[in-house]
């Protein structure tokens, strides 16, 4: 093994004050698919608990658990009925207590997941809400507007919802329509009602108080709404934001409600919060200037492809521009909402991956393309300074499960865009873990079915086998630990077309071929090679490949 790059003690020192989250890399579980204990089907909390180790041993520094809390379940958890309680299919409050107290003992941080834009339309407040009618102080929780047209029969504006059709619900044949960004089972929340802000400090507190240690804080973006409703301009996306003002996303009063809830976090000692925000580039660093979020999620590193001018513009510009409000850049390439990236990358590159998971051409898909620049994107990733998030399964090499039956889908999506958007469930389906047991050692009868094709990605089978992309991921992380934290700077190389590569201050230079020709490689050892340990000695580097140079 490659000795680590000298450090002196005052470096050693200088670490361990930097917060964990600059540099961490962190783990998402998907609670629902990640282990099932209890035989029902379904993941829950005591799964999580039990492969806490799997987890240490993989190198992660945290994990991040989606929603794990009562719920409606009209969205995958994330219509919340109660904040501070668990899921009783997923287990109990105790459980959660104790994927805390094991992770810590394992020397793993927490983060949970909070909605705050939105609860289920099954949460007691909502229920009020419905029952007390119109104009009552218990529907000011929530966005009740009178309807346009005669009688009110026509939604109040032309708000869209995320998962398709529009953004308000009649309530029966009354005049009165709720507004709800997703789904009509999650009523959104007014965040200008002095309840809501309170109770949600009182819910961060809760879960603060146990020991978590951060948050991953839902649609981060959209919790502020136009005060006087101001309808979409024609043309106007209705699910994205642009540089210019939008009627219900990225809207500047946003940032107050951030501002107080780190009042909240700085309560206590070395917490933090990851926005989810889907915005212009140009915006993301106001969510994570030094009084709002710690972090943000980069979205462009996911969307960005297989395009080496796009890449090597974005990592300078996006680092830049974290650093610029004392934050660092993170990084994603996969998670619960989107085609798992090496289905992705197998896809022509004029293909929408969204689109094609109904639509196809489903031969287009060359998955074994797709899984080697799988692994060299992961070496890109863990090289680069900041966080990296990694979503379960992609350790595995897991790809979309794209040829789930109608039948088998539960995704609101499906179902609101009727039946033209197949939706999220092909990212979610239940992990392998053990090529030969039952349910590949999942558990019970997997909520969604797993692909036979799994079999060959069972953590079981990749486990110790130097080629495997979980032996990958693990020998990445540990590098990673000695070459790709010590500080945060990065510089990006001079190479020929399709190709990237950057130095980080340690010395380690990450390069990746995406272009046709095969590229010959700066001297230097080759520490990691993304096409596994038998190309360690090669001195050109493949198109689809990565390298890490000492
Ligand atoms: C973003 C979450 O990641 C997604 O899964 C969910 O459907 C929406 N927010 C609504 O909460």
């Amino acid at each position: 093994m490659t000795p680590a790059p000298a450090t002196t003690q005052n470096d050693v020192a200088a670490r361990d004050d930097v917060a964990w989250w600059r540099r961490a890399a962190v783990y998402q579980v998907y609670v629902r698919s990640f282990r099932d204990t209890d035989g029902d089907g379904v993941g829950d909390m005591a799964g999580i608990v039990e492969k806490l180790p799997y987890l240490r041993d993989l190198g992660v520094d945290a994990v991040w658990v989606n929603p794990f809390y009562p719920n409606g379940g009209r969205d995958g958890g994330y219509d919340v009925s109660d904040h501070c309680d668990v899921d009783p299919r997923l287990g109990t409050l105790e459980d959660a207590e104790r994927v805390i107290e094991r992770a810590h003992e394992l020397g793993l941080r927490v983060i949970y997941d909070v909605v705050p834009n939105h609860v289920s339309w099954e949460h007691p407040w909502f229920i009020e809400a419905l029952a007390a009618g119109p104009g009552e102080p218990a529907r000011d929780r929530f966005h009740f507007r009178e309807g346009s047209g005669p009688d009110g029969a026509e939604p109040p504006n032309n708000w869209r919802s995320f998962f398709g059709g529009p953004a308000w619900t009649r309530v029966g044949e009354s005049r009165w329509w709720y507004l709800h960004l997703f789904d009509e089972g999650q009523p959104d929340l007014n965040w200008e009602h002095p309840e809501v802000l309170e109770r949600f400090d009182d819910v961060l507190r809760f879960w603060l108080d146990r020991g978590v240690d951060g948050f991953r804080v839902d649609v981060a973006h959209s919790i502020a709404k136009h005060p006087e409703w101001k309808d979409l301009e024609p043309g106007q996306d209705a699910l994205e934001v642009g540089a210019e003002e939008h009627p219900y996303l990225d809207r500047d009063e946003l940032h107050d409600i951030a501002r107080r809830w780190r009042r909240v976090l700085d309560e206590y000692d070395d917490r933090m919060m990851v926005a989810e925000a889907y915005v212009h580039r140009t915006r993301r660093p106001l969510y994570v200037r030094p009084d709002e979020y710690h972090q943000a999620f980069n979205f462009e590193f996911l969307s960005v492809g297989w395009d080496a001018d796009a890449l090597g513009e974005m990592i300078p510009t996006v680092t830049a521009a974290a650093h610029e409000v004392d934050s660092t850049p993170t990084w994603v390439l996969s998670n619960h909402d989107q085609v798992r990236h090496t289905t992705r990358l197998g896809l022509p590159p004029d293909v929408n991956a969204k689109e094609w998971l109904l639509d196809g051409p489903h031969e287009a898909l060359d998955a074994k393309l797709g899984l080697r620049r799988a692994r060299a994107m992961a070496l890109v990733m863990f090289a680069l300074p900041g966080s990296a998030y990694v979503y379960q399964g992609e350790e595995l090499g897991l790809p979309e499960v794209w040829d789930l039956p109608p039948s088998a889908l539960r995704d609101p999506t499906w179902r609101r865009s009727g039946g033209t958007e197949k939706g999220r469930d092909g990212c979610r389906v239940p992990l392998p873990w053990e090529a030969d047991a039952p349910n590949f050692g999942f558990g019970g009868e997997p909520w969604l079915p797993q692909p036979p094709r799994f079999r060959g990605r069972a953590a079981d089978v990749q486990a110790g086998d130097p080629a495997s992309v979980l032996e990958l991921y693990r020998v990445a992380l540990e590098l990673r630990d000695r070459w790709c934290i010590e500080d945060e700077q990065v510089d990006l190389l001079d190479l020929p077309n399709g190709v990237v590569g950057f130095a980080r201050g340690s010395g380690l230079r990450c390069i990746i071929n995406m272009g046709d020709e095969p590229f010959t490689l700066p001297d230097g050892e080759v520490l990691l090679h993304s096409a596994g340990p038998a190309h360690t000695d090669g001195a050109d580097l493949a198109p689809g490949d990565a390298v890490w140079l000492a």
